[in-house]
């Protein structure tokens, strides 16, 4: 039999497995706890299956939704005093995806001729392949050494290097956590620097109602979708029946909290088994869901959050607009 390429390669691709630090729970108890107690609400987690994940790639063309694209253009224009400044032994990327916004820093690295190693750190080992096999080819002096896991359960057991890391996490996913839950994540990898070390932090700023109400309401209704895939993950994972029909996207800004708040509303009173859980679960018209939060941040406030995290600012790269923050952080 012909093995292509591909293959090949992606058979010489191992995985280094992060174990949890803490528990996380399964998918049954997380959504008993969360889906059956009011307020109700479902972690964003849940959100990125295969279609998941290509629906938010569509939110991320979409001319309403303004982060990545900022923040790419943030990392094209910076990259290059990034790694000058930094200059990583090793790049560890939280929740790298396709790497596709990490591939600026890798640019740069070949630009200044600085040679460094790459540890993208994902919970989707399907994903964790196909990026490594392309990373390979596209930068065939990268060291890879991806690791599977997930942030969630703990940043204790990442592999010990003796050499300088940046740590990166973009695409304001931060902003999904809870304000304090956020700052504990900060600590938590602050706690697992040493000097030397560095993290490059995108964070979403806060902005004008208007802008930040199109970018989660984008006319083609992608952002809809999205929301509403998430019942047919719940649906399939746990043989539930939502109607998706059934329920209606919302996003809005509070201005209280100073994040995006997105829920998916019933559109009629209804009930609906979780078979997987024996449950089931009754909804007045109206009734809400809360399916992701997304803190948008002040200047002051991601270098407060950093600073109360025990890490100095370095750094803080914005575009024009001040829409987006990218900060540079050092130990
Ligand atoms: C991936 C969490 C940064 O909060 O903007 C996009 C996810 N949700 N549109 C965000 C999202 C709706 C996104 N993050």
């Amino acid at each position: 039999m012909q093995v292509s390429y591909q293959e090949r390669q992606a058979g010489e691709i191992a995985c280094t497995t992060v174990m949890p630090t803490r528990p996380v729970p399964g998918m049954v108890e997380d959504i008993r706890e969360s889906l059956l107690k009011q307020p109700r609400s479902i972690s964003p987690k849940y959100f990125y299956d295969e279609r998941g994940s290509e629906l938010f790639d569509q939110i991320c063309s979409t001319p309403e939704y303004y982060p990545t694209r900022t923040e790419n253009n943030i990392l094209d224009r910076y990259a290059k005093k990034i790694i000058d400044k930094t200059r990583p032994d090793q790049i560890l990327e939280l929740g790298s995806g396709y790497s596709t916004k990490t591939r600026h820093l890798f640019d740069a690295c070949e630009f200044v001729n600085h040679n460094c190693g790459y540890a993208p750190f994902d919970v989707c080992e399907e994903v964790l392949i196909d990026s490594a096999v392309k990373l390979t080819e596209e930068y065939q002096w990268l060291e890879l050494n991806p690791l599977l896991g997930d942030y969630h359960a703990g940043l204790g057991n990442l592999p010990l290097i003796h050499a300088n890391r940046l740590f990166v996490f973009l695409g304001s996913t931060i902003g999904n956590f809870e304000e304090n839950n956020a700052l504990k994540f900060i600590a938590e990898l602050s706690n697992i620097m040493k000097p030397g070390d560095y993290l490059l932090l995108g964070a979403d700023r806060v902005k004008e109602n208007k802008v930040l109400h199109a970018a989660y309401n984008d006319a083609e209704g992608i952002t809809a979708e999205f929301n509403l895939n998430v019942l047919r993950v719940i649906n399939r994972e746990l043989d539930a029946n939502f109607n998706l029909d059934e329920f209606t996207h919302s996003a809005s800004f509070n201005t209280t909290k100073n994040r995006i708040e997105m829920r998916l509303i019933s559109n009629m009173n209804q009930d609906v088994e979780i078979n997987e859980m024996n449950e089931s679960i009754h909804f007045e018209q109206g009734d809400d869901i809360l399916t992701e939060i997304s803190q948008k941040y002040t200047y002051e406030g991601i270098e407060g959050m950093l600073a109360a995290a025990n890490l100095t600012t370095i750094d803080h790269f914005e575009d024009d607009k001040a829409y987006f923050s990218l900060i540079l952080a050092g130990k």
